[in-house]
């Protein structure tokens, strides 16, 4: 199964075309599940039929067949096409009623679940309860709204009257019917899962709101790398051209005909774009010497692979082996380059020209021992390489690094959290053997906490030296969405607490201060917290802070809500629009300070990213930190953003 991402919310909020725009751009399935109640809506009209169990008999002799290209979803009852007739008002007026039946949902849920489970790569579902309901493991979750007035415009733009007079009024009275009986019915109500992100698209089009989903995406690294597969018979260099890409030298064993090794992958990047290349070992005739056929291993690359390299050795030529592969290459329809390899200078390149008969056009030539062409070759890679791949992508559970000086309590904290829902272990693949990660569930949703081994060992260990408890955290922060920071509340806040909680913030993650041992702490000890917090987390302000007793297990339901409030935070946009209009106002009240006699004056500012966000702020002039500092005040005051830090640059620009 692949990648899922739910879209749900009501009628108009821009679901379906939001879907379908993803889904084409990831090369992905798409389902439309209002579709499919909508199908059961027109067989209920065909029929005539209202009794749930006669719709759900229809739905058996007629069964309802989605084709999830997002490029043209379709829908078929039996052998019908009914992709447009279930845009009728007849059936928007009666779908509502149809679906609210449990036995319709329950028919229509099994049809959805296997749709889902067939795609794979990945899938973008949209409906009511997809995130609730149908997928409630759905890598991401998107809560999609917008105004009712703005959703009735924007249905009625697409009812394309034949008059020209706008219905607006009565399209807004039925969505809003449609929002209160979806929303009120007892079976799988229209609903936001806990853990979805909420957009609300009044103000975004269709680019802006498919893109602030593509951000997420790209950023829980939910999207595949693209996979470069090299093939071609044994010995023609293979490993040395991959040892070439990859810029070092890692222990890679030269081909040995008649071994079959399996696919190795290894991560690459080159001008800014990461992919995967693929070893694929050599591949060779049958040992019967009838037939040629392609070697398993290279046969499943091929499958996987976006972009297929053919590897020849120049100095041999091509053979007949080399013929039969690239007939099966072809059939792959993905891009092919072809290489020729060992060319190390002028004379052997005029040789090589021999290889355009394989009719694969204009050979690359390569030394991939001594590197010559390897730069170009690499260029044409990236050119042809999709946005999104068939790599291996993250599971989708929020990464949650637990930190802390020895002897706070990390340990005692991971086993209350884990409990008996410890279920899952984990290992980070080619790394080490440990179990690493625990896959624990609070709160209703599933965390991946990171580097748990690492916790559980420094507990008995009295100490590991102070380097490597330090190499650890980082580790495990760079890998990590939110921090969680425990401190020992019954003592002074130390220094080390404060290096680790600076090192959360450079490294841009949410955070989460626990406090623990709340239970030692006393009225005496509380009037001191205070002060110390007042005085050394200042500048964390912002950071979630939670009381509690890992011992006892007191408070520790407050950590599941804490950590959701800092990630929505975390990956929150400011659309441009609103940003600018909080500016304006800012700087009307309160002008940059005068520097050198001159006044900078801001021109405009945009959210550069997200996770953690990041405002870039144009000016004619450098501005004082004082006031950047103010600036990011009023911007927390003005949207929250409690959890994460928010990172204010300056960009300057002279005036025209
Ligand atoms: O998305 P749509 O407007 O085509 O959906 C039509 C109706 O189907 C909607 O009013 C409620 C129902 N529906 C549902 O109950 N559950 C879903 N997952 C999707 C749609």
């Amino acid at each position: 199964m692949g990648i899922v991402v739910a879209i749900d919310g009501p009628s108009g909020a821009g679901k379906s075309s939001t879907a379908r725009a993803i889904a084409l751009r990831a090369s992905w399935s798409y389902l439309d599940t209002g579709a499919l109640y909508r199908g059961a809506t027109w067989l209920a009209l065909r029929d005539k039929i209202v009794e749930p169990a006669q719709i759900v008999a229809a739905l058996k002799n007629s069964p309802l067949k989605f084709d999830t290209d997002p490029a043209e979803p379709k829908l078929f009852a039996g052998d019908t096409d009914i992709t447009s007739e279930i845009r009728s008002v007849a059936v928007t007026d009666h779908v509502s009623e149809v679906s609210a039946h449990p036995e319709v949902r329950k028919a229509l849920l099994v049809l959805q679940q296997k749709l889902i489970t067939g795609a794979r790569r990945g899938i973008v579902v949209e409906g009511r309860d997809i995130g609730t309901v149908v997928a409630p493991d759905a890598a991401l979750k998107i809560f999609l709204t917008a105004d009712l007035s703005a959703r009735a415009l924007r249905r009625d733009r697409e009812l394309a009257h034949t008059d020209s007079t706008s219905q607006v009024g009565e399209v807004e009275k039925s969505l809003h019917q449609r929002d209160i009986t979806d929303s009120t019915r007892a079976t799988s109500p229209l609903a936001m899962a806990p853990d979805a992100i909420a957009i609300d698209s009044t103000q975004l089009n269709l680019e802006e709101t498919a893109e602030r989903i593509w951000e997420l995406l790209k950023e829980r690294r939910l999207l595949g790398l693209p996979i470069v597969a090299l093939l071609g018979r044994p010995n023609v260099g293979k490993s040395t051209l991959i040892n070439r890409f990859l810029g070092r030298r890692e222990a890679i064993v030269e081909d040995t005909p008649g071994v079959t090794r399996d696919r190795v992958t290894y991560e690459c990047e080159w001008n800014g774009r990461d992919f995967m290349v693929m070893d694929t070992g050599g591949w060779e005739s049958k040992p019967d010497g009838i037939s040629i056929g392609v070697s398993l291993s290279a046969e499943l690359a091929m499958k996987e692979a976006d972009v297929l390299l053919l590897v020849v050795d120049s100095q041999v030529g091509a053979l007949d082996e080399d013929d039969v592969l690239v007939q099966e290459l072809r059939k792959m329809k993905k891009p092919i380059i072809l290489i020729a390899n060992k060319v190390d200078g002028p004379s052997e390149e005029a040789e090589a020209h021999g290889l355009w008969n394989l009719g694969l056009g204009e050979p690359h030539f390569v030394s991939a021992l001594h590197g010559r062409g390897s730069g170009d070759l690499l260029d044409r890679i990236v050119e042809v390489l999709p946005e999104v791949g068939g790599a291996q992508v993250q599971d989708g559970y929020r990464r949650v690094a637990l930190i802390g000086r020895p002897n706070v309590g990390k340990s005692s904290l991971l086993n209350i959290l884990a409990g008996q829902n410890r279920s899952l272990v984990d290992d980070v693949a080619g790394t080490t053997r440990d179990p690493v990660d625990e896959l624990i569930e609070l709160g209703g949703s599933i965390w991946r906490f990171i580097d748990t081994a690492g916790i559980r060992r420094r507990a008995n260990q009295q100490s590991g030296t102070d380097y490597y408890a330090t190499l650890r955290t980082q580790i495990a922060l760079e890998r990590a969405e939110v921090a969680v920071v425990v401190l020992d509340a019954s003592v002074p806040i130390s220094e080390q607490d404060l290096r680790i909680i600076t090192m959360v913030e450079e490294a841009g993650k949410a955070l989460i201060i626990v406090m623990n041992k709340w239970d030692l702490v006393d009225e005496d000890r509380q009037i001191s917290l205070d002060r110390e917090i007042d005085r050394h987390l200042d500048q964390v302000e912002w950071a979630q802070r939670v009381n509690l007793a890992a011992k006892t297990g007191w408070h520790r339901d407050r950590l599941a809500p804490a950590l959701r409030t800092a990630l929505t935070s975390w990956e929150k946009r400011i659309p441009t629009s609103r940003l600018n209009s909080f500016l304006g106002t800012l700087i009307a009240a309160t002008p940059p300070p005068v520097r050198g006699g001159k006044q900078p004056k801001i021109m405009y500012a945009t959210q550069a990213g997200i996770a953690p966000p990041r405002f870039v702020i144009f000016a004619t002039g450098f501005l004082e930190s004082s006031y950047r500092r103010f600036i990011e005040r009023r911007l927390r005051e003005e949207f929250g953003f409690p959890g994460t830090p928010v990172q204010v640059a300056v960009r300057v620009r002279e005036r025209e």
